[in-house]
């Protein structure tokens, strides 16, 4: 069974980076995709996903309880690495996507990454 550490590093990055980063990227895509019946199931996506971020969130705010000193330390350095990485994370993945889901350039979503990260950083 996994300990309340293992849970929350992968949570910190996995829940409260990159599900709530995924939750956006939906949104987006839901405003830019070319076809309207994508652009709902693209909303849908996007509600569900920010109810997963909202999970994580909740869940990583009731582990840094669990831990001790050091190990929230940890965790929270974690998150932060992770969102550190997001803007290079988020232009990569950018490539090869097909163009019916939105003209989004790497650059621009690179930037709405790093607009991300300083929000959840602050
Ligand atoms: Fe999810």
């Amino acid at each position: 069974m996994a300990t309340a550490i293992e849970v929350a590093r992968h949570n910190a990055v996995e829940g409260c980076v990159h599900e709530c980063f995924a939750a956006l990227m939906a949104a987006v895509r839901a405003q830019t995709a070319e076809a309207r019946g994508l652009r709902r199931i693209f909303a849908r996506i996007a509600a569900d996903e920010a109810q997963h971020g909202e999970l994580a969130w909740d869940l990583h705010t009731w582990l840094l309880g669990q831990l001790s000193e050091e190990e929230a330390a940890e965790v929270t350095a974690l998150r932060a690495a992770a969102l550190r990485g997001l803007e290079a994370r988020a232009a990569a993945a950018q490539v090869g996507v097909p163009g019916e889901l939105g003209r989004l350039g790497a650059g621009e979503v690179a930037a709405l990454a790093g607009r991300f990260a300083s929000l959840l950083a602050a």
